[in-house]
């Protein structure tokens, strides 16, 4: 059997790569695409929930002419009848599917069904691991925002430690050149994290004046049992707020992954604020899902 090229988490894209999914993207949404994936299958396969991610990866796949199955996770044999994960990936490669799209809580098991598919992987979020999608229309967004992100400080911005989307988006802005500002308290954020590229606050007002990005994080509240800190404690230090939008430069953008917590990590004021982007980085998700899929099934190079 051949292993076909899966995306995993961003370090397994070229700085190239990443390039030719940007300026696919830039295409894919100014231009009608064409049925590029005209007679491949591609299977969606959730064990976890999820609006936006399933929901455009559905787009993608039907704008670009593929034949789309959807898996209820409850309803495969994988579930309840003790086959194995192995099993399933070489069963679902001897049917001809050409894309697995796969959300798993645990990390790792987009990986291993990858090496059992004759077919390409795509992770949409596996446990706190990888969410590489995610990261690529969050890059995109920040790039329309600011062109080239080398010198560009990207605040992120609470549950780091459980959030899949940090742990992906972090390795992609530094690569890009951007300064990662993570911040959060110690049990969502161990001192650990710091490295190349990237820094470590506590204080979150302290910060907002030098960053031109901040990215909010939900807490993970279903990856741990107990809250560490109390939801007051939390927002007290961490919400971005109506005084905290305040001390941001001016042209400094606001993002989150979706989907927020209103309360929590954010308060209204933030939803009307001039330089909050979350309804374009979820536009973009449809398109850069496109560019990947195009990437893996058509590139020649692969
Ligand atoms: N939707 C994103 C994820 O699945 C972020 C979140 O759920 O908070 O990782
Ligand atoms: N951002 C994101 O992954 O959202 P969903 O969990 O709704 O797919």
């Amino acid at each position: 059997m051949r292993i076909r090229r899966s995306l995993i988490d961003l370090d397994d894209l070229t700085g190239e790569e990443i390039a030719a999914i940007f300026e696919q993207t830039a295409k894919f949404e100014a231009t009608a695409p064409g049925r590029r994936l005209a007679g491949k299958t591609c299977v969606n396969m959730f064990f976890e929930d999820s609006t936006r991610t399933f929901t455009s990866f559905n787009m993608a796949e039907l704008r670009l002419g593929a034949d789309v199955v959807n898996l209820a996770p409850r309803n495969l044999s994988l579930s309840s009848k003790g086959e194995t994960l192995e099993d399933t990936a070489m069963t679902l490669g001897a049917m001809g599917i050409s894309v697995l799209v796969v959300r798993h809580p645990e990390a790792g098991f987009p990986q291993r069904f990858a090496l059992r598919f004759d077919g390409h992987v795509v992770n949409a979020g596996d446990g706190v691991h990888a969410h590489p999608t995610q990261a690529l229309l969050d890059i995109y967004t920040l790039i329309e925002e600011f062109g080239e992100l080398k010198g560009r400080a990207v605040a992120i911005v609470g549950d780091v430690l459980h959030s899949r989307v940090a742990h992906s988006a972090m390795r992609g802005l530094s690569r890009l050149g951007a300064t990662v500002v993570l911040v959060g308290p110690e049990a969502f954020l161990p001192g650990s994290y710091a490295g190349d590229g990237v820094r470590v606050e506590r204080d979150f007002d302290a910060i907002l004046p030098e960053v031109d990005a901040v990215v909010l994080l939900r807490i993970q509240r279903e990856r741990f049992v107990e809250m560490p800190i109390s939801d007051q404690e939390y927002v007290a230090a961490y919400r971005l707020d109506h005084r905290r939008l305040r001390l941001l430069r001016k042209e400094a953008i606001v993002m989150h992954p979706g989907p927020y917590n209103r309360g929590m990590e954010l308060d209204d004021s933030v939803l009307d604020f001039a330089g909050w982007r979350y309804a374009r980085q979820v536009h973009h998700g449809v398109a850069i899902r496109m560019a990947v899929l195009d990437l893996l099934v058509n590139a020649r190079s692969l």
